[in-house]
């Protein structure tokens, strides 16, 4: 098989890079180790930047999110049994995020894909990496017993923190930065009225809780829970009153409980490599990159490197420009560090932290403190929370 670009990993990234190329009709194949069904069983992010937005728009997939998903001007911060309000609109120069589940997104993904008869090969096993120095690059898989070979142009490693992709860059190439946290956070999806039109930041000495949504009848909470803790610990009255309990009064009082219908926990992680590019090899995403949940930032650096990579992929095939593919792992780059410190620094604002010192407590509620008091800390929160500029 040839193609121009391969892309491993059928998640958001992948498929949205190959949905923009072939668009501008440049040939790719999606390689997915997972069946479709199993990828959109995943429940992760639910904020989307206005950038990231406007991307899934030009790919001609924005209809739907344009339709039911929901734009939010601002969020709440709730801490010592108050709620003060974040206005990122006000605050940003009028831009806002949308709230729209990552797996809806995916889904209109993978019906665009597959409406420009794109090629997704799904439960692909044993993806290798071939030749990334030479001007012929290969990557070949196994399908039941049969082993395919696709020679292209580029390999684009999209495949997510546990892929492939990066591990084919030798470890004398490859740096890698990361920070672990001491605890997770349960998550939990429920059919029920959201408990606030805005997403609410708990900040409580008991741990962080989280109350987003999904639409106006599906919610989506989260608490900090230690990293020892497993989903079968968690019965659904245990979460719900936890929750209330990290909730001011009139916010628990008026939350709406019921059975979960879906309940996972994720370890908090921050981490980089670089560089990101290999040769022909171009990693994208969480392949690259992860940051904590906190500042909804992981599928937005997702899409800035893509974005980054269509158009260098764009100069290559349309003008034989090359400047944007030799800077693009110095570009992505520059603006995931500063997902980096942005997502860290709303984790250490907003958890609570077994180990602290009564110095760092000290710390922490100074921090918090000139947020909601200071104009000017919170525009710098607003501009990062909506996304810096690609
Ligand atoms: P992935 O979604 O991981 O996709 C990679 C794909 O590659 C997967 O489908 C995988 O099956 C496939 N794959 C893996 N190995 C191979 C292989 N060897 N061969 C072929 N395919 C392979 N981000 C935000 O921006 N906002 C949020 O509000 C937000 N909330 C989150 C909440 C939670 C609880 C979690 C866990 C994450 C959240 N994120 C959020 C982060 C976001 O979900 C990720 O950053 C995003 O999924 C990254 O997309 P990706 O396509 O790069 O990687
Ligand atoms: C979510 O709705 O899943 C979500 C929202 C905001 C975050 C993280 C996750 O910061």
């Amino acid at each position: 098989m040839k193609t121009q670009v391969c892309v491993i990993g059928g998640g958001p990234s992948g498929l949205l890079l190959s949905q923009l190329l072939h668009l501008k009709g440049i040939d790719t194949v999606v390689l997915e180790k997972h069946s479709r069904e199993y990828v959109l069983g995943r429940i992760r992010a639910g904020v989307l930047e206005h950038g990231f937005a406007k991307l899934m728009r030009e790919a001609q997939c924005g209809e739907r999110m344009d339709r039911e998903g929901e734009i939010h001007e601002g969020f709440l911060i709730a801490h010592d049994g108050r709620l003060d309000r974040i206005d990122l609109h006000g605050l940003s120069g009028g831009n806002s995020v949308v709230v729209y589940g990552q797996t809806e997104l995916t889904r209109d993904l993978y019906d665009a894909r597959a409406r420009l008869k794109g090629t997704v090969i799904h439960d692909v096993e044993d993806v290798r990496l071939n030749d990334l120095h030479s001007g012929r690059p290969s990557v070949s898989y196994r399908q039941g017993d049969e082993v395919v070979q696709i020679e292209c142009d580029y390999v684009i490693g999209a495949d997510g923190f546990h892929g492939v992709s990066r591990k084919a860059i030798p470890r004398t190439v490859l740096r890698e930065y990361e920070k672990l946290y001491p605890f997770g956070w349960l998550g939990v999806l429920s059919r029920t009225k959201p408990v606030s039109p805005e997403l609410i930041y708990a900040r409580h000495e008991r741990g962080f809780a989280l109350c987003s949504l999904r639409s106006q009848v599906l919610s989506r909470y989260y608490i900090q829970v230690p990293l020892t803790d497993s989903v079968d610990d968690w019965a659904d009255d245990a979460f719900w009153a936890e929750l209330k309990r990290r909730l001011p009064d009139e916010v628990a009082a008026r939350l709406l409980t019921g059975p979960s219908i879906e309940k996972s926990i994720a370890p908090l992680r921050s981490f980089v490599a670089e560089p990101m590019r290999y040769g022909r090899l171009f990693l994208a995403g969480d392949a690259a990159h992860i940051v904590p949940p906190t500042g909804a930032r992981g599928l937005n650096s997702a899409a800035s490197d893509i974005y980054y990579l269509y158009h260098a992929m764009l100069a290559h095939y349309q003008r034989g420009d090359d400047s944007g593919l030799d800077g693009y792992s110095a570009k992505a780059l520059a603006r995931v560090w500063k997902a980096q410190r942005f997502s860290w620094w709303m984790t250490m604002l907003l958890h609570t932290f077994p180990d602290r010192i009564d110095y760092e407590r000290k710390l922490q509620q100074t921090d918090l403190d000139y947020l909601l008091s200071s104009e000017v800390a919170q525009r710098s929160l607003a501009e990062n929370y909506v996304g810096l500029p690609f």
